[in-house]
């Protein structure tokens, strides 16, 4: 697994993939109604769903956030949900400071590492925010030199 890491840490690379993707919150809403744990099990990590459920308020829209995040993520990989990636595979895990991070597994982190070039390592940024009913993402996947 990888994480992606504070910009601080950033060194300079080459952009090998990136994604965006609006969702609609009140429709996420409709389906947790509709579906509820169903829709849930199939997207998302045990600990994306704890710490969505955590939130006495805007649940939904943290579920369309994430919803985003993947989809942007899996346009980044340039396959969508396709050639073996999966929803589960692209988690969001917030870091202390409340920014967000990608962290990739299975068939994802295999999509990523094979468009990685030789000798250098893929590193995730993703951004998210909502307004106006609507959940943004945009993902942004660098090459970097491999650190020795
Ligand atoms: C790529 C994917 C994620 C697009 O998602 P979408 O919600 O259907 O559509 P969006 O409007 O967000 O994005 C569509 C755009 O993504 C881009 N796109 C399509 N295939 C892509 C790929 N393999 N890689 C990167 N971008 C791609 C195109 O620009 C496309 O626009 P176009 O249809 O006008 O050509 C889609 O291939 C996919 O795998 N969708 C699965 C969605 C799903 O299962 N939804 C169920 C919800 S419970």
């Amino acid at each position: 697994m990888r994480w992606a890491r504070e910009a601080r840490d950033c060194s300079p690379g080459m952009i090998i993939g990136l994604g965006t993707d609006l969702c609609d919150i009140g429709r996420v809403a409709e389906t947790l109604k509709r579906f509820p744990g169903r829709f849930e099990a199939r997207l998302y990590t045990e600990q994306e769903q704890a710490r969505a459920e955590r939130r006495k308020t805007a649940r939904a829209a943290r579920y369309a956030q994430m919803f985003a995040a993947k989809e942007a993520c899996s346009k980044a990989l340039g396959t969508g949900f396709r050639k073996g990636v999966f929803w589960r595979d692209m988690e969001v895990v917030p870091l202390p400071s409340g920014k967000p991070t990608l962290r990739l597994s299975g068939g994802a982190l295999r999509r990523m590492e094979d468009l990685t070039p030789p000798g250098m390592q893929a590193q995730v940024e993703v951004s998210l925010t909502d307004e106006s009913g609507l959940a943004n993402a945009v993902v942004i996947i660098f090459a970097i030199p491999a650190s020795p």
